[in-house]
């Protein structure tokens, strides 16, 4: 065996010795550019799997593992969400679609893990385990949200003091009249309260904050009262059939990294 591998050796220096200096220089690259890519490519198989391991919301991983990732993210992000909440991801509320860079979240606390949940199911997406607990209701139409018959609709009078209440809650100008009348209508009759909770939201239904100046839609009198009037029910694609699971923890890293100075670390 030895004297056989010895031989071939020999034969195989023999062949490369005979090749032309510049067909040798050539072959050289070639094989460190293949242990290259090699190695590279196990980096990334390994860095992936640890990345996939680790408990999203722990500070877990390593400064270089966590650039890395946040690269990563950075240009999937740019291709699969950028055409909707933009290339800074500052959203875009004429569309209703969120800013992902203030920390204020429709759904969960802003973890990486709830970040994680919306890329994989979406929002009000085709899919078994997306975010669909509940719509905005259209309060100026006879029927306002079919899922819930109690829900009866509000006269256009009962939705304008409902957004002068509102414009009070964020200190915008407002008639103090209609702004009583709307606060009582909030917790009674309008049921406001069900899903919008003391006016702060709801993030375990997605019921966005009505007090600050925070806004899907836009926070003008005019919008406010069409999102009141006319419902909302804005969506998300999901990301599971569509993507790796490497590359959602990815993206749901760098997302998270859009409102965090830091990396992730505990609560
Ligand atoms: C059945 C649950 C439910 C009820 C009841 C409800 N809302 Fe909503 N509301 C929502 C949801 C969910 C959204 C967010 C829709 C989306 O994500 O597209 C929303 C959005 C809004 C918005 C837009 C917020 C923004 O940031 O642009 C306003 C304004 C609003 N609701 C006011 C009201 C008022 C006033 C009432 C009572 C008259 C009310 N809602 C009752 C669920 C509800
Ligand atoms: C077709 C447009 C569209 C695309 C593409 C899209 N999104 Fe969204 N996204 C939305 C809209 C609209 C909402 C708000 C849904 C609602 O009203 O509840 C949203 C909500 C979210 C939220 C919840 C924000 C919060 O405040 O809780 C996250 C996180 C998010 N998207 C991340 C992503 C990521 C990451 C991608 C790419 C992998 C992506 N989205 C792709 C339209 C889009």
């Amino acid at each position: 065996m030895v004297g056989v591998s010895l031989g071939s050796m020999k034969k195989l220096g023999r062949w490369i010795g005979g090749l032309n200096v510049k067909v040798r220089a050539a072959g050289a690259i070639v094989l460190v550019a293949l242990i290259v890519a090699g190695v590279w490519g196990v980096n990334t198989a390994n860095s992936r799997a640890a990345l996939l391991r680790m408990d999203p919301d722990l500070e877990a991983m390593d400064a270089v593992s966590m650039k890395f990732a946040l690269g990563r993210g950075h240009g999937i992000y740019e291709k699969n969400c950028a055409s909707c909440h933009g290339g800074g991801a500052k959203g875009d509320q004429s569309r209703g679609v969120p800013d992902l860079t203030d920390n204020d979240w429709l759904y969960g606390s802003g973890l990486t893990s709830d970040i994680e949940t919306v890329i994989l199911y979406g929002i009000r997406a085709p899919n078994p385990k997306t975010w669909r607990l509940a719509d905005m209701p259209a309060f100026a139409r006879p029927v306002p949200y079919a899922k819930e018959p109690g829900i009866k609709p509000l006269s256009p009078g009962d939705i304008n003091d409902m957004v002068q209440f509102l414009a009070s809650l964020r200190g915008a100008p407002f008639q103090a009249d209609a702004a009583g009348r709307g606060a009582k209508l909030f917790s009674d009759r309008g049921g406001c309260y069900d899903c919008h909770g003391d006016t702060h939201g709801d993030s375990a239904i997605g019921g966005p904050n009505l007090a600050d100046n925070i806004w899907l839609y836009g926070g003008s009198d005019k919008t406010v009262f069409q999102s009141i009037a006319y419902g909302r029910a804005g969506y998300c694609p999901a990301f599971e059939t569509r993507l790796s699971p490497a590359k959602i923890r990815e993206t749901a890293l760098y997302v998270y990294s859009l409102s965090h100075q830091k990396s992730p670390s505990a609560k």
